[in-house]
């Protein structure tokens, strides 16, 4: 009998202790909620702080980088190019080859960027690079490196997505303005990278003629433009939604202050892609949600009150923001309770490890709809090493999905504020907008959380009929490869 009383107190204790944690979890999501009426003020503040960069390059300002790409392809190019694609923590090197009719085909190689490459010396960085084109090269195209190497004049054209702010300086040299995603090359800010790498394939007699450097959002730009379905509208948009954000649109050159035309004669189209590096917008939180956990997350980055629109909304930091919230939440000893897991749950555990959830995590949560949450238990069983109860995996899953959401409703204030600003929904009947990375690809209704949020900017329910977003496959391989072919030799 008093066993069983005891055993009664105990579980009742443990239901108000759950409550509590739900009740936590709830507040705390509330913190990462979108109000009302939020979206649009958020646009019309994206609007304003992009023209001013137009006007003229703003330290803390989004970059607005023109990209010297103008010409929309046709789906009819030719040709067999060289691609690179550096964008996180993979090195891709692809050989395309454009069969015209929309078409492509490719080989590629991929190799994983160590940590210290990342975060090593430029020389490290640059030798990195070109060892793996090398290789490839070596593979793919013997007989073209045995000519080279023999003194052929036969060159290839290089296309190099580059995704990473680049103060471009015509169409295959420009300066980085500042790392992200975790890289941090110091010596490497303020140089011309694509030709110091250039350079060094030049003393490897490869006969690679890089002819354009290209972000990935003007990649995923052009290539939708090349592969979209039929009957879609003008692809106005090319997003990101990956390890990082950012987009890139067309803008008449006349709306471009800070590009001094005279300077270039070799641009003769009257509009250009602006790589907006939309990443860095509102980067003095005049706008942007600031919960203690994002300013806690900003602190721990190389980047640190830079790109702060992108630290609310893409792949490297979802994961570790709920990180953090189940750190507070442990700390206040309401989450992780059980002495199994206080026991694996030490200073050196991956709970307390920066950066060692990414945004699996919280799209396991997310989109787990059975009931025991049995994805979500696995997860953490193999993150964290022990069995959660179905309480915290209710709590944490409230937390995780508000974060999810608010990335997916902040990726439709730039996506509308592209579209609005070039008024792009007045002159077509339909519009299109094309995106990658996987955050897009991967996380649970992210596309259509995106549709929702610019159905609340002044877009409307109904303008988002008139707009089709979709996946634009691989926009930093073809993309660089249809940028390539764009710039003499
Ligand atoms: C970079 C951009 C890039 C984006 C998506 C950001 O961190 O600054 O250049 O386009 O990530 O890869």
């Amino acid at each position: 009998m008093s066993a069983h009383s005891n055993h009664s107190v105990s579980s009742a204790q443990t239901a108000v202790e759950s409550d509590l944690l739900l009740q936590k979890a709830r507040e705390i999501a509330s913190q990462f909620e979108i109000p009302e009426g939020y979206l649009q003020k958020a646009v019309d503040a994206y609007i304003a702080q992009a023209a001013d960069s137009l006007n003229q390059d703003l330290e803390r300002g989004i970059p607005m980088i023109p990209s010297y790409v103008s010409r929309a392809p046709t789906g009819d190019e030719k040709g067999v190019l060289i691609a690179l694609d550096l964008g996180g923590t993979n090195f891709r090197v692809c050989s395309i080859e454009l069969q015209g009719d929309s078409r492509y085909g490719m080989i590629q190689s991929k190799s994983q960027v160590p940590t210290e490459i990342m975060t090593g010396s430029l020389t490290s960085f640059i030798n990195y690079l070109s060892d793996r084109i090398e290789e490839f090269l070596i593979k793919t195209h013997p007989d073209h490196v045995k000519k080279a190497k023999a003194g052929s004049k036969e060159i290839y054209r290089v296309g190099f997505t580059f995704s990473f702010p680049l103060k471009q300086i015509s169409a295959n040299s420009g300066t980085l303005i500042r790392w992200t995603k975790g890289y941090d090359i110091e010596e490497a800010v303020g140089k011309d990278l694509p030709q110091i790498l250039q350079k060094e394939l030049d003393a490897r007699k490869l006969n690679l003629f890089l002819a354009a450097v290209v972000n990935d959002t003007v990649g995923t730009l052009l290539t939708r433009a090349y592969t979209k379905p039929k009957g879609c509208g003008p692809t106005i948009v090319g997003c990101i939604f990956g390890t990082g954000t950012n987009g890139a649109y067309s803008e008449p050159l006349a709306n471009v202050k800070k590009f001094d035309r005279g300077v270039h004669p070799e641009v003769v189209d009257d509009d250009m892609v602006i790589n907006t590096e939309w990443g860095s917008f509102d980067n003095d939180l005049k706008i942007l949600p600031n919960t203690k956990y994002d300013a806690q997350l900003n602190l721990n980055t190389p980047n640190k009150d830079f790109h702060m629109f992108e630290k609310r909304v893409s792949g490297m930091f979802l994961g570790e923001l709920l990180r953090l919230v189940m750190v507070d939440l442990y700390e206040q000893g309401i989450l992780f309770t059980s002495s199994e897991a206080k026991q694996k749950l030490t200073k050196d555990s991956p709970l307390y490890t920066p950066w060692s959830l990414n945004t699996a995590t919280p799209a396991a949560f997310h989109g787990d709809t059975t009931p025991g949450l049995d994805q979500a238990r696995e997860h953490i069983v193999e993150k964290l090493g022990f069995e959660p109860t179905l309480e915290e995996l209710q709590a944490i899953q409230v937390v995780a999905k508000s974060i999810g959401i608010r990335s997916a409703y902040l990726s439709a204030i730039p996506i509308a504020g592209a579209l609005l600003h070039s008024k792009a929904l007045d002159k077509y009947d339909t519009v299109d907008v094309g995106a990658d990375g996987s955050v897009y690809e991967k996380y649970p209704g992210f596309h259509e959380t995106i549709m929702e949020g610019l159905a609340k900017t002044d877009i409307g329910a109904e303008g988002i009929k008139r707009i089709s977003m979709g996946i634009a496959k691989d926009g930093s391989g073809v993309g660089a490869a249809l940028c390539a072919l764009q710039f003499e030799v």
